[in-house]
């Protein structure tokens, strides 16, 4: 069975709904650079082992992240996953993990990387919003994508109404992320990520208004 190690540094909900499902994987360990994390205590109650790594104190993002690698590696992970992990990560890191760290964000990459993402997507008008499952690359927020999920953008939503809308998609396409990864079903190719499923419909689509 592959090994998987979490990343938080809040809530800790993607981690939950990871859990819950229960995909065919060993979760070595929860990490948190942040000891106050809701995340851990969930963590916990789940019984898995956690970990704290504050950034605090370290002279520089490289000696940070050198150090979470140690700590990471100590676990021999297979997978690292990022869950609301909200940190820039450094260069040798991301190398080090190419292929075997994965992160969710709240939007439809290459749309709206960084912050804010809901708001910006009502800024602009956006009909449809979500979020994306993707390889991480030393690029924020980018790399190559394994799967997205879309919702409406309703006339008179907030960001925060918007948001939630988007959560309950990432509940439900993170665990199924790692659970393909857990089966060997992504391979890269070119630098897209190729998932083997058994049945695809062609002419799926999802379009709003309809
Ligand atoms: C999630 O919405 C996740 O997509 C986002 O942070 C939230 C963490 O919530 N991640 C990013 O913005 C990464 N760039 P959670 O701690 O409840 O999973």
């Amino acid at each position: 069975m592959k090994k998987v190690v979490i990343l938080i540094s809040g809530r800790g909900s993607n981690m939950e709904a990871i859990l819950r499902a229960q995909p065919p994987v060993e979760f070595a360990a929860v990490i948190s650079n942040k000891a106050d994390a809701a995340g851990l205590e969930t963590a916990r109650a789940h019984g898995i082992p956690t970990a704290v790594l504050s950034h605090k104190g370290f002279d520089s993002r490289e000696a940070f992240d050198a150090e979470l690698a140690r700590l990471i590696d100590g676990y021999t992970p297979d997978l690292i996953v990022l869950a609301g992990f909200m940190r820039i990560l450094s260069e040798g890191f991301v190398r080090h993990y190419e292929g075997r760290m994965i992160n969710i964000h709240p939007s439809l990459l290459p749309a709206f990387t960084g912050l804010n993402t809901h708001a910006r997507a009502i800024d602009e008008g956006c009909k449809l919003h979500g979020c994306t499952v993707h390889f991480v690359t030393g690029e924020l927020d980018h790399g190559p994508i394994i799967a997205q999920a879309a919702v409406p953008v309703l006339n008179d939503d907030t960001p925060e109404t918007l948001s939630a809308r988007v959560l309950v998609q990432e509940h439900r396409l993170y665990p199924e992320a790692v659970r393909w990864f857990a089966e060997d079903r992504l391979s890269l190719l070119d630098g897209k990520v190729r998932v083997r499923l058994d049945t695809v419909d062609p002419s799926a689509s999802l379009r709003f208004p309809a």
